[in-house]
């Protein structure tokens, strides 16, 4: 998918650049970007929104993917930006994305992080409490302005892959409840305040959802407290951020709808809802991390040691793991791979990849196919672009790889290998402990 392809050297090569040579140039574990299609999915959403006719903003949940030049990828295509934290906020000002187009979420910002934002200029605060509503409403009037709000609301749906549960009453750490009156209390303080702009809810219902229906439900609801707000407090939302969670396809088993397919059902259901609520249909927000980035990354591995065990299985180790990829670990997530410098060669072992990590559980992908492995052959793991480099670790003091952007045969570095005084640059010995071996 994406510019990938098996060239006539039988390599994979992803955005006219043969893997095999990236290998040489930049070493391995090293992640790939496929900068064509991060485009592509960009424009996939500004298009599928222009098409709605509604008024609309994109922004990139950049928690999938944080990194400078991706902030200026994103800006560059027209997008918006999601931060939670100061890292990501820093490395969005840094990257000198406009600060207007700046959203920062998150469910426990600290007094410092809301006062950098403030002196930043920031588009929107998606307030999470009312801890928060009352340091940012504080925070906002010491320096007598007033500062663009959204709610985020807990419509009752939660959404996983292919089911969604309404729950009425959501039991979830994000959020004002629209069930129990604490979302409608906030819009009465919100409103209220002279130091907050009020522009309406934002709801998040989860991440790599295939179906709309949690969607849909997730809008009607939000509609329903829209009309009642309006009717008692007479407060209009200007703004609806739906929040992200399109889902990918990572292997063969998943079959996520298209980014048009996604947009245009959340329009219509917008249209559909609201069209009986407000005499004009408010601005549509949606804050896409994993279907921006997730696809058009590839990690690259070389193999080192394989452990036969006749009979059971056949343990292939690469050189990366869940220092690099924890989602496996973590979520059981599955991957698909083949060998990058054998692309024409047909499968003739099953194997499992493990990673390097002293863990049992460092393992990224259990019985796949692949040709006869040989150490140092080359391993690619494709759609590793969201939530891999942005959830990596120093576990076991392991090294964060290099990331490089690729396209039409230019490769560029965009976060450099870390070295091995990086892995010590925070560490201090104590006086009181001897520097030197006794
Ligand atoms: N907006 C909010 C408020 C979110 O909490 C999230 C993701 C997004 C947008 C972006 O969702 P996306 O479009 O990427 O699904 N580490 C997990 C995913 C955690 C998602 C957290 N929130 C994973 O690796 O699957």
């Amino acid at each position: 998918h994406g510019t990938s392809k098996i060239n006539a050297k039988g390599h994979l090569e992803i955005g006219g650049c043969d893997t095999v040579d990236l290998k040489q140039q930049y070493g391995t574990p090293l992640y790939i970007v496929d900068e064509a299609l991060v485009r592509q999915r960009c424009r996939e959403y500004m298009d599928a929104f222009k098409q709605s006719g509604l008024t609309f903003q994109v922004a990139y949940a950049s928690k999938a993917f944080c990194v400078m030049a991706m902030c200026r990828l994103v800006e560059e295509e027209g997008l918006s930006l999601d931060v939670v934290s100061e890292g990501e906020l820093y490395t969005a000002l840094q990257a000198g994305f406009p600060p207007e187009r700046i959203h920062f979420h998150g469910n426990n910002k600290t007094l410092d992080e809301l006062e950098m934002a403030i002196s930043a200029g920031i588009g929107c605060y998606v307030v999470d409490n009312f801890t928060e509503l009352h340091m940012l409403q504080a925070v906002a009037a010491e320096k007598g302005i007033a500062v663009n709000v959204l709610l985020r609301v807990t419509p009752g749906v939660e959404a996983h892959t292919h089911e969604f549960i309404s729950t009425g009453q959501t039991d979830s750490k994000f959020g004002f409840d629209i069930g129990n009156g604490s979302a409608k209390e906030a819009v009465e303080l919100a409103s209220g305040s002279l130091n907050l702009r009020l522009l309406g809810v934002h709801s998040h219902i989860g991440s790599q959802i295939f179906e709309v229906e949690g969607f849909e439900l997730a809008i009607e609801r939000v509609a329903r407290f829209a009309s009642d707000v309006k009717e008692t407090l007479g407060v209009v939302f200007k703004v609806i951020n739906l929040g992200g969670g399109f889902g990918i396809r990572y292997t063969g088993d998943d079959q996520p709808l298209q980014v048009s397919q996604y947009v245009k059902a959340i329009t219509d259901a917008v249209k559909k809802h609201f069209a009986e609520v407000y005499a004009q249909i408010p601005e549509i927000w949606v804050e896409p991390g994993r279907s921006i980035i997730g696809d058009a990354g590839t990690t690259l591995y070389t193999v080192g040691s394989t452990k036969d065990i006749p009979g059971v299985r056949k343990y292939v180790a690469v050189d990366g793991g869940m220092t690099d990829n924890p989602r496996p670990a973590l979520y059981d997530s599955k991957y698909e791979a083949m060998l990058a410098n054998r692309g024409n060669d047909p499968h003739e072992e099953t194997v499992s990849i493990a990673g390097k990590c002293c863990e049992s559980g460092d393992m990224l992908i259990w019985d796949l196919e692949l040709p006869k492995v040989n150490q140092a052959d080359l391993l690619a793991v494709s759609c590793t672009g969201a939530y891999n480099y942005a959830m990596a670790s120093n576990y076991n003091r392991i090294r964060r790889p290099a990331v490089v952007f690729v396209k039409d045969g230019a490769s560029d570095v965009v976060v450099k290998r870390e070295t091995l005084d990086d892995i010590i640059s925070c560490d201090v010995i104590p006086e009181r402990i001897s520097k030197q071996p006794s």
